[in-house]
């Protein structure tokens, strides 16, 4: 999970179910819109498990035509078929000891559906031509963007293998409901791209973050990476705006649903810290000055919402040089640290957030 950024209850639950399913050997299925992130979370949790020693084999079965997935999946025998001047181990077997992720799980055949059925039931398998039934210990993490219940509805996909597969069953939301995650996100890619391009953006404008926050996010996180490594390249400025972005200005939502006051307190809240964060780029004491409260009460109410770790430590000015900063987080230090941000401001107060009970 080390590379996958978030902090919001939705990745959290994630996160939580990464560790636990990695402690184990069974299959898993991993749901979710295209760019949510099954891909990275099937190789948190071979990296956390047992098999992290082991190799970690993606086969893509929607990519690959076909009458090549069989053979591509299971190997062959030679002479099994035209061309098949050797025999060939699989993917399958290629995994021994690690982890097979089956992307696009609902693109099987079913004729291959009935062989995957069997390996998870029995370990057992035979490649293409062969009559020997072989044995292989690998595990299986399936993942998929389209509904596999409608395609049982509609007999494309069998019950008895979706109830094999998702025994262990893990749904990556969608990034518009990750709430303040959006930004802490944009944040890392920005420093990341900074970073290879070697430009001295500082953050987003106050239109950008707006932006950021109110877009509906289809293509989720990879078009949100996407966006944001495209702006680096493309900025002449030290902030990213909207137009970098390509993204239309904010504009007003009507409130549709009635949030209780409790939930709307730890929204804006959250929302406030995390705009903070990122337009002081993790520096507490701008964002204490900023919000209006002390030092403390800052800390206790990143700890509350689990974005501490956003934030950057500073050593003792030694040499009263900006390049003793030091980074507590996973945003790594700023790489211009010769150059503070210009001032900036979120414009509220936490202070007057926190009246509400
Ligand atoms: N929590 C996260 N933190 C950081 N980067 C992420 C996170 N989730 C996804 N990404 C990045 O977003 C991109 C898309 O992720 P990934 O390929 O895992 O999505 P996917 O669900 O498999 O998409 P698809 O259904 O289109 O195959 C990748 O570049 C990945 O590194
Ligand atoms: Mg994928």
């Amino acid at each position: 999970m080390d590379d996958m950024v978030g902090a919001s209850p939705a990745i959290c639950g994630v996160f939580d179910k990464i560790s636990k399913v990695a402690a184990t050997e069974m299959p898993v299925l991993l749901t979710g819109e295209t760019g949510t992130g099954k891909e990275l979370t099937a190789q948190a949790i071979h990296a956390r498990s047992v098999r992290k020693l082991g190799p970690f084999v993606p086969i893509n079965c929607a990519a690959i035509p076909e009458t090549l997935l069989e053979s591509e999946l299971f190997g062959h025998e030679r002479g099994a078929f035209t061309g098949a001047v050797q025999q060939r181990k699989g993917k399958l077997e290629a995994a021994g000891g690690g982890t097979l992720f089956l992307d696009e799980v609902g693109d099987l055949l079913p004729s291959l559906q009935v062989k995957l059925l069997r390996f998870l039931q029995e370990g057992t398998f035979q490649r293409v031509g062969g009559q020997e039934t072989l044995h292989v210990d690998t595990r299986v993490i399936a993942a998929t963007n389209v509904d596999l219940k409608a395609a049982i509805e509609r007999n494309r996909f069998r019950e008895d293998l979706y109830y094999r597969l998702g025994v262990l069953h893990i749904h990556l939301p969608p990034l518009r409901d990750r709430g303040e995650d959006t930004l802490l996100m944009a944040m890392v890619f920005l420093q990341q791209a900074a970073a290879t391009t070697r430009k001295a953006i500082r953050g987003f404008s106050a239109q950008a973050i707006d932006a950021l926050l109110t877009h509906g996010w289809p293509g989720n996180v990879r078009e949100l990476s996407n966006r944001v490594r495209r702006a680096v390249v493309m900025s002449e400025r030290e902030e990213i705006t909207c137009q970098d972005l390509d993204l239309a200005g904010a504009v007003f939502q009507a409130i549709d649903s009635l949030d209780s006051l409790r939930a709307a307190h730890r929204r804006i809240e959250t929302e406030l810290l995390v705009k903070a964060l990122t337009l002081h780029r993790g520096n507490l004491s701008r964002i204490a000055r900023d919000l209006k409260v002390s030092r403390s009460t800052l800390y206790r109410k990143l700890k509350q919402y689990g974005l501490e770790k956003f934030t950057l430590t500073f050593t003792p000015p030694l040499a009263a040089t900006n390049a003793t900063r030091k980074p507590s987080g996973m945003l790594g230090p700023a790489k211009n640290g010769s150059r503070m941000p210009k001032e900036s401001s979120v414009g509220a107060s936490l202070e007057a957030a926190s009246q509400v009970p």
